[in-house]
């Protein structure tokens, strides 16, 4: 029934090769203890981190924080004449597909994305395949829309309606992809195609590696820091899922407003990081155990102005710098220094990213700086 695959170059979620297809730990690899027992002695960070959106990046479909407030009934449409509806029949959510003739009724088993904007179901079809759902949660709107990437698709009939088919065997742009980047630990799958993981979300182990020895013996010698590398290495290590630098920035099309969720890959392109000589890096802007919640924008322009000085004094921090930093345009004072230089994008309604390329951007271009 299912045997479509279509090309990847087209999806949303997905835009280009796998980066995650590295990431799995080597079937040999143990030592995962799971971020309750970091907990134990750690409990600043848990706190914090427990309620971020990485700890939420996963859940089963019908456990997850805003299964309730999903606008069950609602129904979507889609071309030519498919009706999808949400219904929640008991503990489960189910959606049923309808087009003049047929009805396709089928579990929601998994959900991604915190539902900081969106969040998108993928239920198991059979031994080989998962399905994506074409219809995904929009937290703005409060309402169903198309998976990023599948609204162009035309699906010729029900099944391929239902959504985007991926192999359950494809270790470079199979299912696997999806849960590696939402999940921490091994994944792997079992005879019938059942994906087995370790901790849904991002939790501590993702980033510091297997903890079983530290957590028996702590020491700072038997765990990893994301925090001890530099900024460059720290544009790699959070690229491996928020994507990396490009190898050869003249072939990425930065016209694309997709390619602007790729934070790593935006940020190594500004002066401000390849002159700043290692100061600025994620961890500038964002603590990695961060809480959902905006910050002020008072705290991204201290940041700013930490290295561009508002007064004609040079900054201690960046003065081993080739270029210095020049001071900020006067004349934009007090307003919000990323309003201007690190403009919103929005790829499709509902969806916004933070063009980190910071530069200059006149008369309204939002995608690419002038420099
Ligand atoms: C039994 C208590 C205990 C448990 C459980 C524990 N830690 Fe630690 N952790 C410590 C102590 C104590 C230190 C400080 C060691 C030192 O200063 O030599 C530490 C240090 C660290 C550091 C800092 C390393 C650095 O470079 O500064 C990180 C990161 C860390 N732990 C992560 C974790 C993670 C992740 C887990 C769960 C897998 C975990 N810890 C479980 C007690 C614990
Ligand atoms: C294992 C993959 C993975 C790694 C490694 C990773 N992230 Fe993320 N990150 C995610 C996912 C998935 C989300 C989206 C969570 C959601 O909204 O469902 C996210 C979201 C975020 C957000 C948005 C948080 C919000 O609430 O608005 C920030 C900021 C972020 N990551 C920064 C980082 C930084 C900095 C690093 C490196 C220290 C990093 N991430 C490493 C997968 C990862
Ligand atoms: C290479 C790692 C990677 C892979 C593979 C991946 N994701 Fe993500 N995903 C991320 C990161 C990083 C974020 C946070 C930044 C963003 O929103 O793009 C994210 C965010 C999301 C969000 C939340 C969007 C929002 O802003 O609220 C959803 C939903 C999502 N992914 C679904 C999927 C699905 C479904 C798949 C498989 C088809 C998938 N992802 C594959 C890394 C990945
Ligand atoms: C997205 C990646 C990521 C995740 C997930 C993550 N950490 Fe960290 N952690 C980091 C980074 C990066 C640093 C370095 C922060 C810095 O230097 O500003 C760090 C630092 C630490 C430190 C050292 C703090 C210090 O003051 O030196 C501890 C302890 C720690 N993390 C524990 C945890 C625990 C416990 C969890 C799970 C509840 C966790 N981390 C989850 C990336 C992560
Ligand atoms: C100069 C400050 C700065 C640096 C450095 C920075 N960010 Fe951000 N980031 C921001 C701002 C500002 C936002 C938007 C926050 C908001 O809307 O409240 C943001 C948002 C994000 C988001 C949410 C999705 C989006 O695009 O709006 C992710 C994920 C993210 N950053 C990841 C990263 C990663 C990974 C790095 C390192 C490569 C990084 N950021 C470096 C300032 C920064
Ligand atoms: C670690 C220090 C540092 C931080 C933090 C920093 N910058 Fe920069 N920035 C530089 C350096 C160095 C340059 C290159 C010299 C110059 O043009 O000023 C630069 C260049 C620029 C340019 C000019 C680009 C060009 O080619 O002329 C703008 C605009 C800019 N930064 C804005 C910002 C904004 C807005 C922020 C905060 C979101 C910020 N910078 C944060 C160091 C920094
Ligand atoms: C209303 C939009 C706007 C805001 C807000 C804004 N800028 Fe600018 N900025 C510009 C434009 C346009 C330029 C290029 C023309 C110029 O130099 O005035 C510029 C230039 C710069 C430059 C390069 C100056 C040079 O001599 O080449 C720096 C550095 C800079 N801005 C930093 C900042 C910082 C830091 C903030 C926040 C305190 C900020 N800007 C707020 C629009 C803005």
């Amino acid at each position: 029934m299912f045997t479509r695959r279509l090309t990847w170059l087209k999806l949303g979620w997905l835009i280009g090769a796998n980066p995650a297809a590295h990431l799995g730990a080597p079937p040999e690899e143990s030592g995962f203890v799971g971020a309750a027992t970091c907990s134990v002695c750690h409990s600043k960070e848990s706190a914090k981190q427990a309620s971020s959106t990485h700890a939420a990046a996963l859940f089963r479909g019908s456990n997850h924080p805003l299964a309730d407030s999903f606008p069950l009934g609602q129904k979507l449409r889609r071309n030519p004449g498919y009706q999808f509806e949400f219904l929640r029949p008991g503990a489960q959510i189910r959606v049923r597909i309808t087009d003049q003739n047929d009805v396709m009724d089928l579990p929601i088993e998994w959900a991604f994305g915190a539902g900081r904007q969106a969040v998108t179901f993928v239920t198991r079809v059979n031994q080989d395949w998962y399905l994506e759902h074409y219809s995904s949660y929009f937290t703005s709107s409060h309402a169903w829309g198309p998976t990023p990437g599948q609204e162009p698709i035309q699906a010729a009939t029900l099944p391929l309606a239902a959504g985007l088919l991926y192999k359950t065997t494809d270790t470079t742009n199979g299912i696997a992809g999806c849960f590696e980047c939402h999940s921490t630990g091994p994944v792997s799958f079992n005879a019938s195609g059942e994906v087995q993981l370790g901790e849904l979300g991002v939790t501590c182990e993702f980033c510091h590696g297997p903890g079983a020895e530290h957590a028996a013996a702590p020491s700072k010698k038997n765990i990893d820091s994301p925090g001890r590398l530099s900024a460059t290495q720290l544009n790699q290590f959070c690229g491996k899922c928020h994507r990396p630098p490009a190898a050869n920035p003249a072939a990425v099309d930065w016209n694309n407003a997709w390619n602007v969720r790729h934070q790593p890959m935006y940020l190594n392109e500004s002066a401000c990081f390849r002159e700043g000589k290692g100061v600025l890096s994620c961890l500038t802007c964002h603590d990695p155990h961060e809480p959902s919640g905006r910050r002020p924008t008072t705290f991204y322009n201290r940041r700013c102005t930490a290295c561009h000085p508002i007064s004609s004094l040079r900054s201690s921090i960046a003065t081993n710098s080739t270029r210095r930093p020049k001071p900020v345009c006067l004349q934009q004072i007090p307003s919000n220094c990323i309003d201007c230089h690190m403009p919103r994008v929005s790829p499709q309604p509902g969806l916004r990213f933070t063009n980190h390329w910071i530069g200059i951007y006149p008369n309204g271009a939002k995608l690419k700086p002038i420099r």
